[in-house]
């Protein structure tokens, strides 16, 4: 079935961009227009200060805008925290989750991931929930349990009534110019596809598989065309219209 799904390519912005770095949403949007019909759903997470001004950037054109994270509550004593009402508020469809670096730079847990899922639902929110193995975890041949546990507690139960996306982003290759090779990605998006299917059914498969780390304009199409991958998560390669537009067409 998941053939027929169509394939979301996501570009995480991270922590780049002030106002002039949506020019570059400018140009992939007249890049868009100008190819026509586009095979794939494209997505933007800029920063939080960049959501609004990306969202109405963005209007009339076929690329939706993201969150990078969200906190669990809705609104409270909660300093420098966005909530996902206010990321819908912005003009947000989507937001990434447990990304591996706010796991690792903020310490979050597959528990607190599962808190933001519900949030990000309730707000109207699709989430993008991010697993992945370390390198040490992989060479301790631990990486499908690694996922499967992360996928097992980051996902509340009530995932299945929605549309799901997940990305699996081994930590290892994410910036670093190295991805696994391709047998490797097609057996961790095997294993996440019985994981999902298992638990949620139909509604695992109809999950969004993307794969994340170090997708480039030469790597795309070959990690695309992967079965069960389903999209890409894009970091770097997404901060210039001309690299993430190359990745959006071979998709
Ligand atoms: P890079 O594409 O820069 O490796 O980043 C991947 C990533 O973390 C996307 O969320």
């Amino acid at each position: 079935m998941q053939e027929q799904l169509r394939p979301l390519i996501a570009g995480n912005w991270k922590m780049n961009g002030t106002g002039a770095a949506l020019e570059q949403l400018a140009h992939l949007k007249t890049l868009l227009e100008e190819a026509g019909e586009i095979a794939s759903d494209v997505l933007i997470c800029p920063p939080a200060t960049l959501i609004h001004r990306a969202a109405q950037r963005a209007e009339g054109s076929p690329i939706r805008i993201g969150g990078q994270d969200c906190h669990a509550k809705v609104s409270g004593a909660h300093t420098g925290d966005v909530s996902a009402t206010m990321l819908f508020d912005a003009g947000a469809s989507h937001v990434i989750l447990g990304h591996s670096e706010r796991r690792a730079d903020h310490g979050e847990t597959s528990a607190m991931v599962s808190e933001k899922v519900q949030a990000a639902l309730a707000a109207g929110l699709v989430p993008i929930v991010c697993v992945g193995e370390t390198e040490a975890e992989r060479e301790q041949g631990r990486a499908n349990q690694v996922v499967a546990e992360q996928l097992a507690q980051s996902l509340p139960d009530d995932f299945g009534n929605t549309q799901i996306i997940v990305a699996y982003e081994p930590v290892w290759a994410i910036g670093t110019g190295r991805t696994p090779n391709i047998g490797d990605i097609a057996e961790m998006h095997a294993h996440m596809r019985a994981l999902l299917v298992e638990r949620f059914g139909a509604a695992g498969e109809a999950a969004l598989l993307l794969y994340g780390g170090s997708v480039k304009p030469d790597n795309a199409g070959e990690i695309l065309r992967t079965a069960n991958v389903n999209g890409a998560l894009v970091g770097g390669a997404s901060l210039l219209a001309n690299d993430f537009f190359s990745i959006i067409v071979v998709a």
